[in-house]
């Protein structure tokens, strides 16, 4: 079998260098771990690590906090963890301990969670600021600031304490924004299995068939890649196509009817992120076929934009003039385009935004404008690109068009000469669709011709 991506350690220490180096030897910076989420009783949730966390870390366990302390001859980076206990191990998993932090994880200093008050204080004497991100949990909002407070209580021996606390986001959500080589193959090896899952949904697609079945085949395909879901599949069909994040996915799938399946998988963090939908018998309607056809050219417009120079907007701007040149010429809206687009008249029908950037988090983190201007799109940023149309029963619009939902999304890496769609192996075109939905069908129906033939 070929190697799955990874991430290596020289990559984790590159970005914590990066990192230190940026904040400078005045300063520290703290980052806690995720906390472990109960469930019901005494069962968790599967553990998710904080994003910012792993990227700098890649040290998967609840329980710690990062320590960055540039210049500081006997370590820069430490790490409070959990310690090694057979007993505790035996019931919930391994640890990698205070030994394992250093040698697997490149810890300069590794200390046991539990001595966090006693040791954390006196590494922030004599630094003046403390990079943090702040707001996000305010329960260890108020042990940062009891650190520092011990700190400031020892003023009068001679002590200067942290006097201010600067955004770390500010900083570290700039660093994820550019995606490097290793993390691009993670992401495209996510995007590859969350293919696999899509085209596996539309091949058992069957009318009667309830929406979690289509939710299971892709739930099978991730995890068979050893994958999880990077968010809950969304499996709508019908009308609940036009919910945005429905994802009760209970109600069966009606012949005639549209399917929509947002799912994608998750590899080492990284998050893909697809939608497409298809007719649950197979074949496209001529009213579900025009309106496919207008949201795949906006999708297909606003991709081509999605290059070096232009805009965050603009692959928005653009789907929103396609979406609503073709809801003026399929009846739906009238008026003057740029009069229309100017009001927001396609909003009853288009509501969200085009795209979001996509990494470590599905939605994730860098700012979409700076200084109050749209961010220009630059190489190793990775983003969705994903209009859809909507249409809940509205008085005045022609009843064929109801409970009608579509979304086209696709995965872009923007690159020095344009972009690369990380998804484009996915079929999105009706007569793609159709050929991979018929195939299917054919196969399976010989099969069970066959079986029949048996004695
Ligand atoms: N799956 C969530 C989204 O498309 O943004
Ligand atoms: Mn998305
Ligand atoms: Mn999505």
């Amino acid at each position: 079998m070929k190697r799955k991506p990874t991430i290596t350690k020289k990559e984790f220490a590159r970005r914590r260098e990066q990192l230190m180096h940026m904040i400078g030897t005045s300063a520290v910076a703290i980052v806690p771990s995720a906390s472990l989420m109960i469930r019901n009783r005494d069962a968790e949730f599967p553990f998710r690590q904080d994003s910012d966390f792993l990227y700098l870390t890649g040290f998967n366990e609840p329980d710690a906090v990062a320590f960055f302390i540039p210049g500081r001859e006997q370590g820069e980076f430490i790490l409070f963890c959990r310690e090694r206990d057979p007993a505790a191990e035996r019931w919930v998993g391994r640890r990698a301990g205070l030994e394992g932090a250093q040698k697997q994880w490149g810890a300069d200093d590794a200390f046991p969670i539990e001595d966090i008050d006693d040791i954390l204080p006196g590494l922030l004497e004599e630094r003046s600021s403390v990079y943090y991100n702040t707001g996000q949990d305010v329960e260890f909002d108020q042990r940062v600031m009891g650190w520092v407070n011990t700190v400031k209580s020892k003023r009068r021996s001679g002590v200067h304490a942290p006097q201010e606390f600067i955004s770390l986001p500010l900083i570290l959500h700039d660093m994820r924004l550019y995606k490097s080589a290793a993390e691009l193959r993670a992401m495209r090896y996510a995007a590859k299995t969350a293919i696999s899952a899509h085209e596996r949904a539309m091949q058992a697609c069957q009318p009667g068939m309830m929406e979690y079945e289509l939710e299971a085949e892709c739930l099978y395909t991730f995890r068979k890649a050893g994958m999880e879901p990077a968010y809950t599949t969304i499996a709508g069909g019908g009308e609940n196509a036009c919910i945005l994040h429905y994802i009760d996915n209970d109600r069966v799938l009606v012949d005639g009817d549209l399917v929509l399946i947002d799912a994608g998988a998750e590899y080492l963090g990284y998050a893909s992120d697809i939608t497409r939908t298809f007719p649950v018998n197979g074949r496209f309607s001529a009213p579900q076929r025009a309106l496919y056809e207008i949201v795949l050219d906006a999708q297909k417009a606003a991709i081509a934009v999605a290059k070096p120079g232009n805009t965050w907007n603009q692959p928005h701007d653009v789907a929103v003039r396609v979406i609503t040149e073709g809801l003026v010429r399929l009846g739906i809206l009238s008026g003057e385009v740029d009069t229309l687009i100017k009001e927001n008249a396609f909003a009853p029908y288009y509501m969200h935004k085009t795209g979001h950037w996509l990494g470590l988090d599905v939605h994730d983190v860098g700012d979409y404008k700076v200084d109050d201007h749209w961010r220009l799109l630059e190489p190793g940023m990775t983003l969705t690109v994903e209009p859809g149309l909507y249409i809940s029963p509205t008085e005045g619009v022609d009843k064929k068009w109801w409970n009608i939902g579509i979304r086209i999304e696709d995965d872009v890496l923007i690159t020095r000469k344009g972009n690369e769609v990380l998804t484009r192996a996915l079929v999105k075109e009706v007569d793609d669709i159709e050929a991979l939905m018929h195939a299917s069908r054919t196969a399976a129906s010989a099969a069970t011709g066959r079986k029949k033939r048996q004695p």
